[in-house]
């Protein structure tokens, strides 16, 4: 039977708070019990809050219903206990924690709950299966680590509105029930009851309220906003996520960048107490992609691409000189030091490159003795050879690793490759902090299965002016005032300087393939708002989650969301998605029909 409080049950310590100075002082702690002792004449309950542990003791002077009591309790009991704090018996101090040298000898107890046995144990740096964690996630999240880290959070939350608020921006918020606000994902769509047939979205971000907000003279917004994407799930990404969100006007994407690299070093004096000593070096994309096969480079090492391209483009060897004539490229890494990958090891390389759509893989070990093993090199003269080693600056140690393909494929496998080779060779520090500003973003994406162009970032990101002319004749080389904060192979964030005319947005619609009539019907009122006097503005969103799981040195955005989803966009312990109320169907208009019809 639950025991219940009264007024004169009140805490008045955290467990781990309490030390030697509190000695001799009665104190309430309450809590769960993380482990019972029971050694015959004493009794020790370790117990738990988000603070950490302290300790109860229980003997021979201790009332003999509460010793009782004591003797009956289990792991993850909740108890309110009072008594005095004592120093430990000799042999007994524990300096593995803060409160080891001290006990609480207790006089008062009140068993709250009894509890069943749990799942697993409540301890830190578990090793149980996800799914069993995510199916009692209240639990999980009652572990030490997982508190540390939801309160790491809503403590870089805290930080993030005090700067801004102090940068004068003004926190409003956004609807959630909306019209779709396009950012390249689908939505989720939500049934109107009294327009029966008709749809709310969610907001895959607050993109055009932002931008309406500084129609409306507000000049800067700032939210912590929650937002809806129904795309493929994977580690750094979930359906709902939350978003840093801002909006600023009269600026250009430097005054932006400048304000949130503020933020980050801010953020970084705050929370660690240190100062981050560099400017973020700002890449356009072009260079990024050739430099690192990615527009999210990670530049805690090296292992740069290389085009080797004029070294091979006559050889005999087909698989190299066919693609450059097919006007694809033939790139390839220098792996420092990876002549100590072992033949099994470099053969699962191949296996990397080929997720990335790569057809082959090819390598050269130059091993510390001179030995050169080489996929592809008995294929090239020896001129050839020679050439390629020059260009990617081989040496013996190295492992050279070359693709050949159109450039996309090319950039997506070495650019994952050097990521894999420096992770298996241990360079990667989660704690060594390496943000970069990567711009100059195309505008554009051509999809060839779609046979159009989409909007990189979204519809809303305006030209670079230099670019401008080319809207029309060449649409695939104007490039964008968009931006994105990455930090070590990861987007942090991303933003743009936006439109704000009239004409240049309606020729962005038309060259996304949208009618005039089609774009008066789903941003008919952007549109409008637009002729009415419209600063330039420009804005950036941090992935929230993401910035906090980087900045704790972790790997997997669930470990920073209290209640996640999993991979299928469910959650497994209230299990929703689930089928709706018949009634409520109706209400709404709904019929499910079966999958085919
Ligand atoms: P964007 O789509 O680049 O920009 O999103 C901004 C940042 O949000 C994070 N993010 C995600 N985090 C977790 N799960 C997801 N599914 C997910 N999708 C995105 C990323 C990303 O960099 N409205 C624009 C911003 C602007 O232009 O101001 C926008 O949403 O870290
Ligand atoms: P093959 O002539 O197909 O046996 O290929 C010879 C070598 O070149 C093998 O090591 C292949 O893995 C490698 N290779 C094949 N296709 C490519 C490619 N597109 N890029 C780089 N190496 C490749």
């Amino acid at each position: 039977m639950a025991e219940f409080l009264t007024a004169n049950d009140k805490r008045d310590a955290y467990c781990a708070e309490l030390s030697v100075a509190d000695l001799g002082k009665r104190v309430c702690v309450m809590g769960w019990v993380q482990k019972q002792r029971d050694l015959g004449a004493l009794i020790f309950i370790d117990l738990r809050d988000r603070t950490g542990i302290v300790q109860l003791a229980f003997d021979d002077k201790t009332d003999r219903k509460i010793f009782d009591e004591a003797f009956g309790i289990r792991a993850e009991y909740t108890l309110c206990a009072k008594g005095v704090v004592r120093r430990r018996g000799e042999g007994a101090v524990n300096k593995n924690i803060p409160t080891g040298e001290i006990e609480i000898a207790v006089d008062e107890l009140k068993v709250l709950s009894a509890s069943a046995t749990p799942p697993f144990e409540i301890v830190e740096n578990s090793n149980v299966n996800a799914e069993l964690r995510l199916k009692y996630r209240y639990l999980d999240l009652r572990r030490p680590d997982m508190q540390r880290n939801i309160i790491a959070r809503s403590r870089i939350g805290k930080i993030a509105r005090d700067y801004y608020a102090a940068n004068g921006f003004i926190d409003i918020e956004t609807p959630n029930l909306c019209k779709p606000t396009p950012e390249g994902a689908r939505d989720y769509l939500v049934p109107s009851r009294v327009h029966q047939g008709k749809f709310y979205a969610l907001p895959q971000s607050p993109q055009l309220y932002k931008q309406l907000l500084m129609v409306s003279g507000y000049d800067r917004y700032f939210q912590i906003a929650r937002c809806f994407r129904d795309e493929d799930l994977r580690a750094d990404r979930q359906p709902e996520f939350t978003q840093i969100d801002t909006e600023m006007s009269f600026v250009t994407a430097d005054d932006v960048m400048k304000m949130h690299e503020g933020f980050i070093k801010y953020l970084f004096r705050e929370y660690f107490g240190r100062e981050l000593e560099y400017d973020f070096i700002r890449m356009p994309y072009a260079e990024a992609m050739n430099r690192f096969g990615s527009d999210k480079p990670d530049i805690r090492f090296g292992f740069e691409l290389t085009d080797i391209s004029e070294d091979v483009k006559n050889t005999e060897f087909k698989v190299f000189a066919g693609t450059i004539a097919n006007g694809g490229s033939v790139r390839g890494i220098n792996v420092k030091g990876g002549a100590r990958f072992s033949r099994k090891e470099i053969d699962s390389l191949t296996e990397v490159a080929k997720t990335y759509k790569a057809k082959g893989l090819a390598g050269l070990k130059w091993s510390d003795n001179g030995d050169i093993s080489s996929s592809y090199a008995k294929f090239l003269t020896e001129e050839e050879n020679e050439a390629v080693k020059k260009t990617l600056g081989a040496e013996a140690g190295d492992l050279l690793l070359i693709v050949a393909d159109k450039n996309k494929v090319v950039f997506d496998a070495l650019g994952a490759l050097r990521c894999e080779c420096a992770k298996r060779m241990g360079f990667l520090d989660p704690m060594d902090f390496k943000f970069l500003w990567v711009t100059e973003f195309p505008l554009l994406e051509y999809s060839e299965e779609d046979e159009r162009f989409y909007a990189m970032h979204h519809p809303f990101t305006a030209p670079m002016d230099e670019d401008l002319q080319y809207l029309d004749s060449d649409p695939a080389r104007v490039r964008a005032k968009a931006y994105d904060i990455v930090l070590n192979g990861t987007e942090l964030g991303g933003g743009s300087v936006r439109i704000h005319d009239c004409e240049i947005q309606s020729k962005m619609f038309s060259v996304l393939g949208m009618s005039e009539e089609e774009a008066n019907d789903k941003f008919g009122y952007l549109i409008e708002a637009f002729k009415y006097g419209v600063p330039p503005h420009g804005g950036l969103a941090f992935g929230f989650d993401r910035l906090v799981t980087l900045l704790l040195g972790l790997e997997d955005i669930r470990d920073v969301i209290a209640f996640p989803k999993v991979q299928n966009a469910s959650e497994l312990m209230t299990k929703c998605p689930s089928e709706p109320d018949p009634k409520g169907l109706a209400e709404l208009g709904i019929a499910i029909v079966a999958e085919g019809e």
